[in-house]
């Protein structure tokens, strides 16, 4: 029995599936830390589309250029706020409890995000926005259900509709004749989503891209010594080499006399 339950579990195991409430499959990824062209478009789009509500208040602005290699001045002059010092934290100015009011909750600080959530949460979670008029920002999400923040990089991946089993939109369902009959279709029959032609600017493989940069770049600043404390590892490792071929050729030289 002991070997159905070890199947058991590697199966589990090896699909991971959305946290809080949701079981929709998540999108898995590999983030690199070690990508720094990768790490600054992700930082280019933080600061572009979520730097206005989320904070990175562990973080300062100077870590960041210098671990991305920026140059301080482009930094300060592009992404540092003109109330904000180059060594400051990463904070920002909107008041969490006006926002909680106008979003229903407040937009958590993002530094940690991708270590609380896992990269593959943030990266299907900024994937799976799709049209409900049902919701007062007329957007839900899979892996977030109910959701209170706008789906910000609309107009970069198009709307998005989730199509239910019987091929008939959530839209069309919420809106169409049946719509409050009892008869609207489960969550679970719409697991699919799919782009409403014509209103994305960028190509599903473009969008992709700009998600796996961002959410790269959200996995570096929730744990920014990573990439450093890998650098020396390497180093560690070439220098036992390195003292090994020098104990060894010392061993040798002892041994010569001996026998
Ligand atoms: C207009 C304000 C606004 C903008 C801009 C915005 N968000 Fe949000 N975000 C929110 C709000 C509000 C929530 C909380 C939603 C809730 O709890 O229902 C949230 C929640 C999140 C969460 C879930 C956090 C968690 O663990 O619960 C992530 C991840 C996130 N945002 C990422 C982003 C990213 C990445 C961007 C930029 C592309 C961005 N947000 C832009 C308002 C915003």
């Amino acid at each position: 029995m002991k070997w159905a339950l070890a199947l058991a579990l590697a199966a589990v195991s090896s699909v991971t599936f959305a946290a809080g409430g949701s079981t929709y499959p998540l999108e898995q990824i590999e983030p690199d830390y070690t990508d720094k062209v990768s790490l600054q478009r992700g930082l280019a789009t933080y600061s572009h589309y979520c730097m206005g509500c989320h904070s990175l208040e562990y973080q300062r602005y100077e870590r960041t250029a210098t671990d991305l290699g920026i140059d301080l001045e482009i930094m300060v002059q592009a992404i540092v706020p003109s109330d904000k010092k180059i060594g400051d934290l990463g904070g920002i100015a909107m008041p969490a409890k006006a926002a909680a009011e106008w979003f229903g909750a407040p937009p958590p600080d993002l530094t940690l995000v991708a270590r609380k959530r896992s990269p593959e949460w943030v990266y299907t979670y900024m994937k799976t926005f799709y049209v409900d008029p049902t919701r007062p920002l007329g957007v839900n999400n899979k892996v977030f259900p109910k959701v209170g923040m706008p789906h910000v990089l609309e107009p970069l991946q198009g709307q998005q509709r989730a199509v239910c089993e019987d091929l008939t939109s959530v839209e069309n369902r919420n809106a169409g004749p049946d719509a409050g009959s009892g008869q609207s279709l489960t969550e679970s029959q719409c697991g699919s989503l799919e782009v409403i032609e014509g209103t994305a600017q960028l190509s599903a493989a473009e969008y992709d891209r700009l998600i796996y940069d961002l959410v790269n770049f959200l996995e570096y600043v929730g744990e920014p010594t990573k990439a450093r404390a890998h650098s020396i590892g390497i180093y560690v490792l070439l220098f036992l080499m390195l003292f090994f071929v020098f104990a060894y050729l010392l061993k040798r030289e002892y041994w010569k006399d001996v026998q």
